[in-house]
């Protein structure tokens, strides 16, 4: 991860992106590009070369890609035109040409591989090229294999870099994982794969290691002698929306767990690596996979919603979404408890819970800390002393909260839990983003921190891995169980019960 504050324009290249039709491309890939034009960070020089199977020129392309940017600058609230800047926008549009091809057929790869030599040519790229496949997982392994056969990957061919984005998701289990791992690894070098979890893109999960490494206040505490639990949520308070197909096919485990989730796990729980390097960051969080105790079903709960009202608007069940089974099993809603068995959280549980049609939408991390060890406070009986609480949030109102006992005013020696908060937008004035600013900077520069090593996304599909075969073996028989609006099913809070804990309010 690039830690110096000012950073350097990228080396000249070509972008190609599979899937330039698609809406990942127009609603975050090419706004991201847009946002970098916005802090000077293009390379100085690039071509952006669109492939997609449906028909379209270059002005075609450009134009729609155009509308939809107009369309998100417009509704941004930026400046007082809301239009897009044509001085941004012209290195975008400048470096823009489509070419139509299907991923599957050999020719599109002859095709890109003489219009990259004339990209070259005509702007002298040095033969740098990063490929994203902005496209439906099953197109991956295709996609790698011919770009390996036709020699555009191959580092001892080419002059200059080649690399490759990888969208999520990275798999459904962990032998499609292993599997596109070892393809990807047949043709290219690990170094070459950049595996997204646009997560990592946000500032507020990147600043975890700023608070936990940057400040000699919290690693001395940051263990199994003052920190008595964490809870990491992830709420959503949308529904399925139009994406009720593809969530059939995934459910809230696979789609949040080994990836979002367990990066939130990873950033909090890991240990101080040696430098900021990619490897020794990417060793750190990989050994925390490692470590993670094997789950068993007992520690996971599934939930999925019913009807309800979330805020002021009355919403449908799951089962009546669009493209949604009436009688789906599918889960919208998951909660666990895992411990890592090493010497730092050895008998520390890390609560997770994730779902749609939550009361609120609130991602955050909430550490914990163990009581004061006995009543010093007569008026305040130990009962009802708050323990205090490190909460990282993450979205939405980015910030910092410590919670922690106060005497109220008065006579009496009575205290009240208070909060010291810390709100990125009070200090920092951030710049617009879609949160793939970062990480196609750091492609276009190479570094690989904030990207996912193969042996780490197999560790997290492993964790999983008996849960998604319990519930395969077992259909959830009281679902629908939570209310939309709610907070969750009944029986994610006897998981914490059960160790006599609760959770945390979701607001
Ligand atoms: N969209 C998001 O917000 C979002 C967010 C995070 C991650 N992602 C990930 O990003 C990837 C892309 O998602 P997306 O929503 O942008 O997908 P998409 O809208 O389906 O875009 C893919 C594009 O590729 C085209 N295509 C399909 N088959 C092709 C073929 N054989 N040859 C050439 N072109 C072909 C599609 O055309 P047709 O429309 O004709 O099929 C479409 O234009 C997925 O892995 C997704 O999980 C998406």
């Amino acid at each position: 991860m690039s830690s110096s504050a000012r950073k350097s324009p990228p080396p000249p290249c070509a972008i190609v992106i599979f899937g330039a039709n698609g809406d990942l491309t127009r609603r975050l890939i090419v706004p991201a590009l847009y946002n970098l034009s916005r802090t000077g960070l293009l390379p100085p020089r690039f071509s952006l070369i669109g492939v997609d199977h449906n028909d379209r020129s270059t002005d075609e392309w450009r134009g729609k890609i155009h509308e939809f940017l107009e369309e998100q600058v417009g509704n941004s609230g930026e400046g007082a035109l809301k239009k897009v800047d044509d001085k941004l926008w012209s290195p975008i549009a400048d470096a823009m040409s489509f070419l139509k091809g299907d991923f599957t057929r050999d020719e599109t790869y002859a095709d890109l591989k003489k219009r990259l030599a004339e990209c070259d040519k005509a702007k002298d790229l040095g033969g740098n090229v990063l490929f994203y496949m902005a496209t439906a997982d099953r197109f991956f392994p295709v996609i790698a294999q011919k770009l390996g056969e036709s020699g555009l990957v191959d580092m001892k061919e080419c002059k200059g870099f080649r690399r490759l984005i990888v969208e999520k998701p990275f798999g459904h289990d962990l032998e499609s994982a292993k599997s596109l791992n070892a393809c990807l690894l047949k043709y290219l070098r690990e170094d070459q794969i950049f595996r997204i979890d646009h997560f990592l893109g946000k500032e507020t999960v990147q600043n975890i290691m700023a608070l936990r490494f940057a400040n000699g206040l919290f690693e001395p505490i940051w263990n199994r002698d003052r920190i008595d639990h964490v809870q990491i949520t992830v709420a959503e308070s949308i529904g399925v929306g139009t994406r009720g197909k593809f969530y059939e096919g995934t459910g809230a485990l696979r789609d949040m767990v080994p990836n979002h989730l367990f990066q939130l796990v990873a950033m909090t729980a890991m240990e101080p690596p040696v430098s900021f390097d990619a490897e020794d960051v990417r060793a750190k969080k990989a050994e925390i996979f490692k470590a993670v105790h094997p789950l068993t079903l007992a520690d996971v709960v599934r939930g999925q919603y019913d009807a309800g009202a979330v805020g002021a608007d009355n919403v449908p069940a799951y089962r009546a979404e669009d493209r949604v089974a009436p009688d789906s099993t599918t889960e919208t809603y998951v909660a666990l408890r895992l411990t890592i068995d090493n010497w730092r959280w050895a008998g520390v549980p890390f609560y997770l819970r994730t779902g749609k049609r939550l009361k609120a939408r609130s991602t955050e991390i909430a550490i914990r800390f163990k009581r004061a060890p006995h009543a010093l406070f007569r008026d305040t009986p130990m009962g009802e002393l708050d323990a205090d609480w490190l909460i990282a949030r993450i979205q939405p109102d980015e910030g910092i909260r410590l919670r922690f006992n106060a005497k109220r005013p008065g006579q009496a020696m009575a205290l009240e839990s208070v909060a010291m908060d810390f709100k990125y937008k009070d200090y920092f004035k951030q710049a617009p983003s879609v949160g793939y600013e970062t990480l196609i900077y750091d492609c276009l520069t190479g570094d690989t921190t904030l990207f996912q090593r193969a042996d780490q996304v197999e560790s997290a599909w492993g964790v999983v891995e008996p849960i998604l075969e319990g519930w395969a073996d077992s259909n959830p028989r009281q679902f629908p169980n939570y209310a939309a609006g709610s907070e969750g099913p009944v029986a994610a809070n006897d998981l914490l019960a059960r160790d006599g804990r609760s959770w945390r309010a979701i607001r």
